[in-house]
Protein backbone atom coordinates (compact mmCIF):
# COMPACT_ATOMS: atom_id res chain seq x y z
CA UNK A 1 0.00 0.00 0.00
CA UNK A 2 1.06 3.52 -0.84
CA UNK A 3 0.20 6.97 0.38
CA UNK A 4 -0.59 9.59 -1.63
CA UNK A 5 -0.30 12.96 0.76
CA UNK A 6 -2.64 15.77 -1.54
CA UNK A 7 -0.69 19.16 -0.37
CA UNK A 8 -1.12 21.72 -3.34
CA UNK A 9 -4.16 23.99 -2.56
CA UNK A 10 -3.42 27.59 -2.05
CA UNK A 11 -5.32 27.85 1.75
CA UNK A 12 -6.67 31.14 0.78
CA UNK A 13 -8.54 31.19 4.28
CA UNK A 14 -5.38 31.09 5.93
CA UNK A 15 -4.12 34.68 4.10
CA UNK A 16 -1.84 36.27 4.95
CA UNK A 17 0.12 33.58 6.48
CA UNK A 18 -0.36 31.37 2.95
CA UNK A 19 1.27 34.35 0.75
CA UNK A 20 4.52 33.24 2.19
CA UNK A 21 3.95 30.16 3.56
CA UNK A 22 1.98 26.35 2.87
CA UNK A 23 -1.15 25.90 4.94
CA UNK A 24 0.21 22.36 5.40
CA UNK A 25 2.79 24.18 7.34
CA UNK A 26 1.03 25.99 9.82
CA UNK A 27 2.75 24.71 13.21
CA UNK A 28 0.57 23.16 15.40
CA UNK A 29 2.23 22.87 19.22
CA UNK A 30 4.96 24.09 17.37
CA UNK A 31 4.56 21.12 14.22
CA UNK A 32 3.87 21.45 11.23
CA UNK A 33 0.37 20.25 10.71
CA UNK A 34 1.82 18.12 7.83
CA UNK A 35 3.93 16.30 10.20
CA UNK A 36 1.07 14.72 11.95
CA UNK A 37 -0.53 13.32 8.74
CA UNK A 38 2.99 11.71 7.34
CA UNK A 39 3.66 10.41 10.92
CA UNK A 40 0.28 8.63 11.23
CA UNK A 41 1.04 7.43 7.50
CA UNK A 42 4.20 5.81 8.74
CA UNK A 43 2.17 4.33 11.88
CA UNK A 44 -0.50 2.83 9.78
CA UNK A 45 2.63 0.95 8.27
CA UNK A 46 3.57 2.52 4.48
CA UNK A 47 6.21 3.66 3.66
CA UNK A 48 5.93 4.98 0.24
CA UNK A 49 4.55 7.98 -0.01
CA UNK A 50 3.84 10.26 -2.76
CA UNK A 51 3.17 14.37 -1.71
CA UNK A 52 1.08 16.05 -4.82
CA UNK A 53 2.44 19.74 -4.44
CA UNK A 54 1.25 22.89 -6.15
CA UNK A 55 2.90 26.70 -6.06
CA UNK A 56 4.34 26.08 -2.35
CA UNK A 57 6.27 23.30 -4.07
CA UNK A 58 9.81 24.39 -2.63
CA UNK A 59 8.60 25.13 0.86
CA UNK A 60 7.22 21.30 1.22
CA UNK A 61 10.12 19.70 0.00
CA UNK A 62 12.83 21.89 1.83
CA UNK A 63 10.57 20.63 5.09
CA UNK A 64 9.85 16.88 4.76
CA UNK A 65 13.03 16.43 2.03
CA UNK A 66 13.14 12.30 1.44
CA UNK A 67 10.48 11.37 4.09
CA UNK A 68 13.56 9.06 5.63
CA UNK A 69 12.66 11.37 9.45
CA UNK A 70 9.41 9.90 8.96
CA UNK A 71 10.66 6.50 8.29
CA UNK A 72 9.02 6.95 5.12
CA UNK A 73 10.32 7.43 1.42
CA UNK A 74 8.91 9.99 -0.54
CA UNK A 75 8.43 11.86 -3.98
CA UNK A 76 6.99 14.85 -4.86
CA UNK A 77 4.53 14.95 -7.50
CA UNK A 78 3.57 18.21 -9.52
CA UNK A 79 0.08 19.35 -9.74
CA UNK A 80 0.54 22.65 -12.13
CA UNK A 81 -3.23 24.30 -10.46
CA UNK A 82 -5.50 22.74 -7.96
CA UNK A 83 -7.62 21.44 -10.38
CA UNK A 84 -9.68 18.91 -7.63
CA UNK A 85 -8.73 16.18 -5.30
CA UNK A 86 -9.43 13.21 -7.86
CA UNK A 87 -7.06 15.34 -9.95
CA UNK A 88 -4.31 14.86 -7.66
CA UNK A 89 -5.17 10.97 -8.51
CA UNK A 90 -5.16 11.25 -11.95
CA UNK A 91 -1.55 12.92 -12.24
CA UNK A 92 -0.53 10.48 -9.32
CA UNK A 93 -1.49 7.27 -11.66
CA UNK A 94 2.05 6.23 -12.66
CA UNK A 95 3.46 6.66 -9.44
CA UNK A 96 0.74 4.78 -7.58
CA UNK A 97 0.50 1.88 -10.45
CA UNK A 98 -1.67 -1.02 -9.35
CA UNK A 99 -0.91 -0.37 -5.51
CA UNK A 100 -3.87 -0.17 -3.32
CA UNK A 101 -3.50 3.41 -1.62
CA UNK A 102 -4.58 5.89 0.92
CA UNK A 103 -5.36 9.26 0.37
CA UNK A 104 -4.78 11.90 2.74
CA UNK A 105 -5.24 15.24 2.66
CA UNK A 106 -2.53 17.49 4.12
CA UNK A 107 -4.26 20.28 5.90
CA UNK A 108 -6.05 17.27 7.53
CA UNK A 109 -5.76 16.78 11.40
CA UNK A 110 -6.71 13.32 13.28
CA UNK A 111 -5.82 12.64 16.62
CA UNK A 112 -4.77 8.81 17.33
CA UNK A 113 -4.06 8.19 13.13
CA UNK A 114 -5.62 5.92 10.83
CA UNK A 115 -3.73 2.42 11.28
CA UNK A 116 -6.44 0.37 12.19
CA UNK A 117 -8.52 1.87 9.73
CA UNK A 118 -5.87 1.10 7.13
CA UNK A 119 -5.65 -2.42 9.01
CA UNK A 120 -9.03 -3.22 8.20
CA UNK A 121 -9.19 -1.94 4.36
CA UNK A 122 -6.27 -4.47 4.15
CA UNK A 123 -8.03 -6.78 5.48
CA UNK A 124 -11.32 -7.05 3.15
CA UNK A 125 -10.18 -4.65 0.14
CA UNK A 126 -13.59 -2.99 -0.60
CA UNK A 127 -13.02 -0.59 -4.17
CA UNK A 128 -12.90 2.49 -1.82
CA UNK A 129 -13.08 2.82 2.29
CA UNK A 130 -13.83 6.00 3.60
CA UNK A 131 -13.66 7.81 6.86
CA UNK A 132 -16.72 9.73 8.46
CA UNK A 133 -17.59 11.96 10.71
CA UNK A 134 -20.67 13.64 12.55
CA UNK A 135 -21.24 17.21 11.67
CA UNK A 136 -23.90 20.23 12.11
CA UNK A 137 -22.54 21.13 9.02
CA UNK A 138 -22.65 19.13 6.24
CA UNK A 139 -23.15 21.70 3.66
CA UNK A 140 -19.36 22.01 3.79
CA UNK A 141 -18.01 18.77 3.59
CA UNK A 142 -18.87 15.54 1.06
CA UNK A 143 -21.53 14.15 2.87
CA UNK A 144 -22.19 10.23 2.19
CA UNK A 145 -25.66 8.12 2.30
CA UNK A 146 -25.43 5.39 4.25
CA UNK A 147 -27.81 1.80 3.67
CA UNK A 148 -29.28 0.09 6.94
CA UNK A 149 -25.78 -2.19 6.71
CA UNK A 150 -23.52 0.88 6.33
CA UNK A 151 -22.39 0.11 3.18
CA UNK A 152 -22.05 3.97 1.13
CA UNK A 153 -25.17 4.05 -1.14
CA UNK A 154 -24.57 7.77 -2.61
CA UNK A 155 -22.36 10.82 -2.13
CA UNK A 156 -22.82 14.66 -3.15
CA UNK A 157 -20.09 17.01 -2.41
CA UNK A 158 -21.25 20.33 -0.69
CA UNK A 159 -25.09 19.32 -0.68
CA UNK A 160 -26.70 22.23 -0.18
CA UNK A 161 -29.95 20.21 1.22
CA UNK A 162 -27.55 17.25 2.84
CA UNK A 163 -29.23 13.76 2.76
CA UNK A 164 -27.31 13.11 6.34
CA UNK A 165 -25.04 14.39 8.54
CA UNK A 166 -21.90 12.46 8.02
CA UNK A 167 -19.23 14.08 6.44
CA UNK A 168 -16.39 12.66 4.29
CA UNK A 169 -12.82 13.17 6.66
CA UNK A 170 -9.67 13.70 4.55
CA UNK A 171 -8.33 9.94 4.17
CA UNK A 172 -9.53 7.85 1.80
CA UNK A 173 -8.12 3.96 1.28
CA UNK A 174 -8.86 2.98 -2.75
CA UNK A 175 -7.77 -0.06 -5.01
CA UNK A 176 -6.91 0.52 -8.12
CA UNK A 177 -10.13 0.40 -9.93
CA UNK A 178 -10.47 3.89 -8.85
CA UNK A 179 -8.69 4.91 -12.02
CA UNK A 180 -10.69 3.63 -14.44
CA UNK A 181 -13.35 5.99 -13.15
CA UNK A 182 -11.40 8.87 -12.77
CA UNK A 183 -10.18 8.44 -16.11
CA UNK A 184 -13.51 9.39 -17.74
CA UNK A 185 -14.46 12.45 -14.90
CA UNK A 186 -15.64 15.70 -15.59
CA UNK A 187 -15.01 18.38 -13.94
CA UNK A 188 -17.78 19.50 -11.33
CA UNK A 189 -19.91 22.70 -11.14
CA UNK A 190 -16.65 24.55 -9.24
CA UNK A 191 -14.32 23.58 -11.88
CA UNK A 192 -12.35 20.07 -10.64
CA UNK A 193 -12.45 17.12 -10.26
CA UNK A 194 -14.10 15.79 -7.23
CA UNK A 195 -12.80 12.36 -5.66
CA UNK A 196 -16.71 12.60 -4.14
CA UNK A 197 -17.75 11.67 -7.93
CA UNK A 198 -14.70 9.32 -8.58
CA UNK A 199 -16.38 7.59 -5.29
CA UNK A 200 -19.98 7.68 -6.80
CA UNK A 201 -18.62 5.99 -10.20
CA UNK A 202 -17.44 3.17 -7.85
CA UNK A 203 -20.44 2.77 -6.59
CA UNK A 204 -22.46 3.47 -10.02
CA UNK A 205 -20.25 0.52 -11.62
CA UNK A 206 -21.76 -1.98 -8.74
CA UNK A 207 -17.93 -1.73 -6.54
CA UNK A 208 -18.08 -2.28 -2.80
CA UNK A 209 -17.55 0.91 -1.10
CA UNK A 210 -17.25 0.72 2.54
CA UNK A 211 -17.24 3.67 5.70
CA UNK A 212 -16.14 3.82 9.41
CA UNK A 213 -16.75 6.24 11.49
CA UNK A 214 -13.82 8.15 12.89
CA UNK A 215 -14.29 8.05 16.81
CA UNK A 216 -11.44 10.55 18.10
CA UNK A 217 -10.73 14.26 16.87
CA UNK A 218 -10.85 14.81 13.28
CA UNK A 219 -10.34 18.43 11.95
CA UNK A 220 -9.92 20.19 8.51
CA UNK A 221 -7.52 23.22 9.56
CA UNK A 222 -8.71 25.29 6.87
CA UNK A 223 -9.32 28.56 8.37
CA UNK A 224 -7.20 30.29 11.57
CA UNK A 225 -10.00 29.15 14.53
CA UNK A 226 -9.78 25.79 13.47
CA UNK A 227 -6.27 26.11 13.50
CA UNK A 228 -6.39 27.63 17.07
CA UNK A 229 -8.96 24.68 17.94
CA UNK A 230 -6.51 21.66 16.53
CA UNK A 231 -3.45 23.37 18.30
CA UNK A 232 -5.67 23.58 21.60
CA UNK A 233 -6.26 19.79 20.79
CA UNK A 234 -2.42 18.71 20.59
CA UNK A 235 -1.20 20.63 23.75
CA UNK A 236 -3.79 19.07 25.76
CA UNK A 237 -1.72 16.12 25.20
CA UNK A 238 1.58 17.37 25.69
CA UNK A 239 3.83 16.07 28.72
CA UNK A 240 5.09 19.38 30.25
CA UNK A 241 8.93 19.48 30.46
CA UNK A 242 11.15 22.58 30.90
CA UNK A 243 14.65 22.45 28.83
CA UNK A 244 15.11 26.30 29.03
CA UNK A 245 16.28 28.88 31.87
CA UNK A 246 12.93 29.79 34.15
CA UNK A 247 14.05 33.02 36.44
CA UNK A 248 11.62 34.29 39.34
CA UNK A 249 8.64 32.76 37.20
CA UNK A 250 5.77 30.50 37.56
CA UNK A 251 4.70 27.69 35.35
CA UNK A 252 1.33 26.07 35.79
CA UNK A 253 0.08 23.15 34.25
CA UNK A 254 1.42 21.44 31.01
CA UNK A 255 3.92 23.98 29.88
CA UNK A 256 6.67 23.05 27.58
CA UNK A 257 9.52 25.41 27.53
CA UNK A 258 12.07 24.16 24.95
CA UNK A 259 16.24 24.24 25.46
CA UNK A 260 17.65 27.69 24.95
CA UNK A 261 14.26 29.75 25.71
CA UNK A 262 14.25 32.49 28.86
CA UNK A 263 11.48 33.07 31.13
CA UNK A 264 11.90 36.12 33.19
CA UNK A 265 9.44 37.37 35.83
CA UNK A 266 6.89 36.13 34.20
CA UNK A 267 3.27 33.55 34.90
CA UNK A 268 2.42 30.81 32.11
CA UNK A 269 -0.47 28.98 32.26
CA UNK A 270 -0.41 25.70 30.51
CA UNK A 271 -1.32 24.14 28.03
CA UNK A 272 1.58 26.34 26.21
CA UNK A 273 4.52 25.75 24.45
CA UNK A 274 7.75 28.00 23.89
CA UNK A 275 10.02 27.12 21.35
CA UNK A 276 14.02 27.44 21.53
CA UNK A 277 15.41 30.31 22.35
CA UNK A 278 12.64 32.24 22.70
CA UNK A 279 12.44 34.94 25.56
CA UNK A 280 9.35 35.79 27.42
CA UNK A 281 9.90 38.84 29.98
CA UNK A 282 7.35 39.99 32.57
CA UNK A 283 4.81 38.86 30.79
CA UNK A 284 1.16 36.22 31.03
CA UNK A 285 1.27 33.51 28.52
CA UNK A 286 -2.26 31.98 28.93
CA UNK A 287 -3.64 28.48 28.25
CA UNK A 288 -3.68 26.63 24.13
CA UNK A 289 -0.59 29.36 23.43
CA UNK A 290 1.76 27.95 21.09
CA UNK A 291 5.10 30.13 20.68
CA UNK A 292 7.20 29.12 18.24
CA UNK A 293 11.42 29.57 18.17
CA UNK A 294 13.27 32.40 18.12
CA UNK A 295 10.15 34.83 19.47
CA UNK A 296 10.38 37.72 21.69
CA UNK A 297 7.60 38.56 24.27
CA UNK A 298 8.06 41.44 26.78
CA UNK A 299 5.57 42.96 29.12
CA UNK A 300 2.89 41.58 27.12
CA UNK A 301 -0.05 38.88 27.44
CA UNK A 302 -1.31 36.43 25.33
CA UNK A 303 -3.76 33.47 25.25
CA UNK A 304 -5.60 31.22 23.13
CA UNK A 305 -3.03 32.15 20.13
CA UNK A 306 0.25 30.54 17.54
CA UNK A 307 2.71 33.04 17.05
CA UNK A 308 5.23 31.94 14.45
CA UNK A 309 9.45 31.80 14.59
CA UNK A 310 11.04 35.04 15.18
CA UNK A 311 7.73 37.58 16.11
CA UNK A 312 8.09 39.99 18.54
CA UNK A 313 5.47 41.09 21.07
CA UNK A 314 5.93 43.83 23.39
CA UNK A 315 3.92 45.88 25.63
CA UNK A 316 0.62 44.46 24.58
CA UNK A 317 -2.33 43.55 26.76
CA UNK A 318 -4.08 41.79 25.34
CA UNK A 319 -3.88 39.40 22.59
CA UNK A 320 -6.50 36.52 22.16
CA UNK A 321 -7.79 34.09 19.30
CA UNK A 322 -4.28 35.19 17.31
CA UNK A 323 -2.29 33.88 14.39
CA UNK A 324 0.81 35.88 14.30
CA UNK A 325 3.24 35.57 11.43
CA UNK A 326 6.92 34.72 11.10
CA UNK A 327 9.47 38.24 11.99
CA UNK A 328 5.92 40.40 12.79
CA UNK A 329 6.55 42.68 14.38
CA UNK A 330 4.04 44.10 17.36
CA UNK A 331 4.88 47.17 19.55
CA UNK A 332 3.68 50.13 21.25
CA UNK A 333 3.27 53.48 19.11
CA UNK A 334 5.05 56.47 20.45
CA UNK A 335 2.48 58.52 22.87
CA UNK A 336 1.93 61.25 20.43
CA UNK A 337 -0.14 61.80 18.26
CA UNK A 338 -2.08 58.84 19.43
CA UNK A 339 -2.41 56.75 16.29
CA UNK A 340 -2.16 52.99 15.40
CA UNK A 341 0.64 52.57 12.36
CA UNK A 342 0.52 49.39 10.65
CA UNK A 343 2.27 47.71 7.96
CA UNK A 344 0.45 44.89 7.04
CA UNK A 345 0.92 42.09 4.23
CA UNK A 346 -1.96 41.70 1.67
CA UNK A 347 -5.28 40.32 3.19
CA UNK A 348 -4.27 40.83 6.86
CA UNK A 349 -7.21 41.21 9.56
CA UNK A 350 -6.51 43.24 12.23
CA UNK A 351 -9.03 43.84 14.48
CA UNK A 352 -8.33 46.65 17.40
CA UNK A 353 -9.99 47.08 20.74
CA UNK A 354 -9.44 50.36 22.00
C1 LIG B 1 -12.56 18.21 0.52
C2 LIG B 1 -13.52 17.18 -0.11
C3 LIG B 1 -14.71 16.94 0.81
C4 LIG B 1 -14.25 16.53 2.19
C5 LIG B 1 -13.24 17.56 2.74
C6 LIG B 1 -12.61 17.04 4.02
O1 LIG B 1 -13.19 19.45 0.55
O2 LIG B 1 -13.92 17.63 -1.38
O3 LIG B 1 -15.54 15.94 0.26
O4 LIG B 1 -15.35 16.40 3.06
O5 LIG B 1 -12.18 17.80 1.81
O6 LIG B 1 -11.66 17.94 4.52
P1 LIG B 1 -12.38 20.83 0.25
O7 LIG B 1 -11.32 20.91 1.33
O8 LIG B 1 -11.81 20.69 -1.10
O9 LIG B 1 -13.40 21.91 0.37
Amino acid sequence: MKALVLAGGSGSRLRPITHTSAKQLVPVANKPVLFYGLESIAEAGVREVGIVTGSTAVEIKNAVGDGSGFGLDVTYLRQEAPLGLAHGVLIAREYLGDDDFVMYLGDNFIVGGFAELAARFRRHRPAAQLMLTRTSTPQAFGVAELDSAGQVVGLEEKPVRPKSDLALAGVYMFTPAVHGIIENLKPSGRGELEITDAIQGLIDAGERVDSAMITGYWKDTGNVDDMLEVNRKVLETLEPRNSGTVTDSELVGRVTVAEGARVVRSRIVGPVIVGPDTVVRDSYIGPFTSVEGGCRIDASEIEYSIVLRGASIQGMRRIERSLIGRETQIVPASPTPRAHRLVLGDHSQVRIST
